[in-house]
């Protein structure tokens, strides 16, 4: 049987994870390789982003890291040009890289704000804007997957996040529109409170996270592979016909009102 992405090249950014739990990216590359496809692991850190290929490499997935900050657009176009010169082409872009905030505009300092903007939207028109001619160039077009999350769609005092996330939804509507006569598709995923090494860990107590899994209609707590397997088909050619849909993978989380979440 061949794989989903049999023949593709893909990039995953925020590829890394700490120690071995499963982040976004992570459960995404890994995905990505167990279906075929040749990924270029990118993260700044580099010890996150070794044990990702590890993992890959352990199940005779096809890896490699390329260690970059991707709010730097040198760093993004040395991160496609290491892709197309180790395998030859690139089909795929998965942006995943994200960070956090807490608080309003008058609690949030002007630094963090475009801090939290730059990592989480301007990283990805920059990528994006180094990708796309190399997958016209070398495959005929492609698909981008952007990671933005159910606090565009609910926000909920993580304000700096929320706003920087409905951009992404902005951004990956418009980029749809842009480039869908160079063949290329771009659909985005609203992760849920998915667990993952970046909500886990210390940050969260059990209370809290028993909380999380109360709060969706389903009652599951979502998982990083729950978003790799929606990356996976978007990413896919079974998704051929699909481009700038917002995807909600969040067990029904924005169907509820706040005050039944915990009922
Ligand atoms: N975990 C959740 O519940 C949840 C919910 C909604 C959306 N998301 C989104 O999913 C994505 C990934 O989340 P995660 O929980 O897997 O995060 P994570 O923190 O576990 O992983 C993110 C990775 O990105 C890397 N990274 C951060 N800034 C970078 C930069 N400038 N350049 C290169 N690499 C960088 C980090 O080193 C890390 O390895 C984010 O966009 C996040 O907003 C997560």
């Amino acid at each position: 049987m061949t794989g989903r992405l049999e023949g593709k090249v893909a990039i995953v950014t925020g590829a890394g994870a700490r120690g071995d739990g499963l982040g976004n990216g992570r459960a995404t590359a890994l995905t990505f390789a167990r279906e075929g496809a040749r990924v270029l692991l990118v993260d700044r850190d580099e010890e996150a982003v070794r044990g990702t290929l590890t993992m890959i490499e352990g199940e005779r997935g096809e890896a490699a890291t390329f260690i970059a900050d991707v709010t730097d657009s040198g760093d993004c176009a040395r991160m496609v040009t290491a892709a197309v010169e180790r395998w030859g082409r690139l089909d795929v872009l998965h942006n995943n890289v994200g960070i956090g905030s807490r608080g309003s505009v008058v609690e949030e300092t002007e630094e963090t704000w475009e801090r939290v903007q730059r990592v989480n939207v301007t990283s990805m028109m920059l990528t994006s804007k180094h990708a796309i001619p190399e997958m016209v160039r070398t495959a005929g077009g492609g698909a981008i997957v952007n990671i933005s999350s159910i606090s565009a769609l609910r926000p909920r005092g993580l304000t700096a996040y929320s706003t920087s996330k409905g951009a992404v939804i902005a951004l990956t509507q418009a980029m749809a529109v842009d480039h869908a006569r160079d063949g290329i598709r771009v659909n985005c995923i609203c992760p849920g409170p998915v667990f993952t090494p970046m909500v886990g860990g210390d940050r969260m107590t059990p209370e809290q996270r028993e909380a999380r899994r109360l709060a969706s209609p389903l009652r599951i707590e979502g998982t990083a592979m729950d978003v790799a397997h929606a990356a996976l088909f978007l990413a896919s050619d079974e998704a051929r016909y699909i481009t700038g849909v917002v995807l909600p993978v969040d067990g029904g989380v924005t169907l509820m009102s706040p005050e039944r979440s915990t009922a």
